[in-house]
């Protein structure tokens, strides 16, 4: 049903100073892979076929990334790592799969989804920040394309946050419930405490209806000064619905530190071999608290 995702990458990763100078804050690794790769994989598992990075100055490793390498690619066959070859060829995405587009300057989400409306159809589509890391028995995306019907609109992931986080993110007007889908009546940006609607905050994934490209096309900046992304879908209501989905899994901020630690923690484990070393591991510098 989606068939196109959007992957906003032009952020400048402050948080992350000094390590995102000069790497972009969508590759760093968590465990093994980078966040961006994360991200397209989970978009591939839900049927994506088409990935529009949006990128900017400072961001072009994001595109070797996912470029083929003839040297590396011939000297893992020469040595017969065929594992490791077979890895970073199926990470690659073929030119057709792969479009890069500019976001001129720092406008906010919604400008940036609007940098690639000259290559979006008549279509829904899919956006994935990569940011957002999420661990899961199927992939959030996927569960979400599955979950989708006509009647749902704009769709987005949604989790409950604490009090003191709503600020941070776009928060629900609860309409009603019905399992895991929560049908909107509004949605707000960034709410200071005293005025959120709920604690049911936007989490990185959408499935976005084509009309919103021309809702964002005259949308005035919002909170931040920037082109919101929310207030797009806020402006579609209530012609266009909008559905929250309540997914299964757990979530990683990893724009902070202390999230991008716990991801890295959380898909360590995965691996129950590193969860047998990693017990042991963290106990010691935890018995031994011993800050330098
Ligand atoms: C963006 C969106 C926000 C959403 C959040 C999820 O905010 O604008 O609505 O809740 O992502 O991570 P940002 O984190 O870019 O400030």
């Amino acid at each position: 049903m989606v068939k196109t995702c959007i992957l906003p990458v032009a952020g400048l990763g402050s948080r992350f100073l000094p390590a995102t100078k000069s790497i972009p804050k969508e590759m760093l690794i968590v465990v093994d892979k980078p966040l961006i790769q994360y991200a397209v994989e989970e978009a591939k598992a839900a049927g994506v076929e088409r990935f529009i990075f949006v990128t900017s100055q400072g961001k072009s490793a994001i595109e070797d990334h996912f470029d083929r390498l003839q040297l590396l690619e011939q000297t893992l066959a020469n040595r017969e790592k065929y594992d490791l070859l077979d890895k970073i060829v199926s990470n690659s995405l073929e030119p057709s799969q792969a479009v890069y587009v500019r976001q001129p300057a720092p406008l906010g989400l919604g400008h940036a989804i609007l940098c690639a409306r000259h290559l979006i159809e008549e279509e829904s589509f899919a956006v994935i920040l990569a940011d957002d890391l999420i661990l899961s028995k199927t992939p959030c995306l996927k569960q979400m394309t599955d979950a989708y019907n006509a009647e749902d609109g704009n769709m987005v992931a949604t989790m409950v946050v604490e009090p003191d986080h709503v600020s941070r993110y776009g928060i629900l007007t609860i309409q009603d419930e019905n399992g895991r889908k929560i049908r909107a009546s509004n949605v707000v940006e960034k709410p200071a405490i005293d005025k959120a609607p709920s604690r049911s905050a936007v989490i990185g994934r959408y499935i976005l209806k084509h009309e919103i490209l021309d809702t964002l096309s005259n949308q005035p900046a919002g909170a931040g000064s920037e082109i919101q992304l929310t207030d797009a879908i806020q402006r579609m209501l209530p012609n266009t619905p909008l559905t929250g989905y309540t997914y299964e899994g757990e979530r990683f901020d990893c724009g902070t530190k202390r999230g991008w630690l716990e991801a890295n923690i959380a898909f360590a484990c995965q691996d129950e071999n590193v969860y047998a070393h990693l017990v042991p591991m963290l106990k010691r510098y935890v018995d031994n608290y011993n800050p330098r």
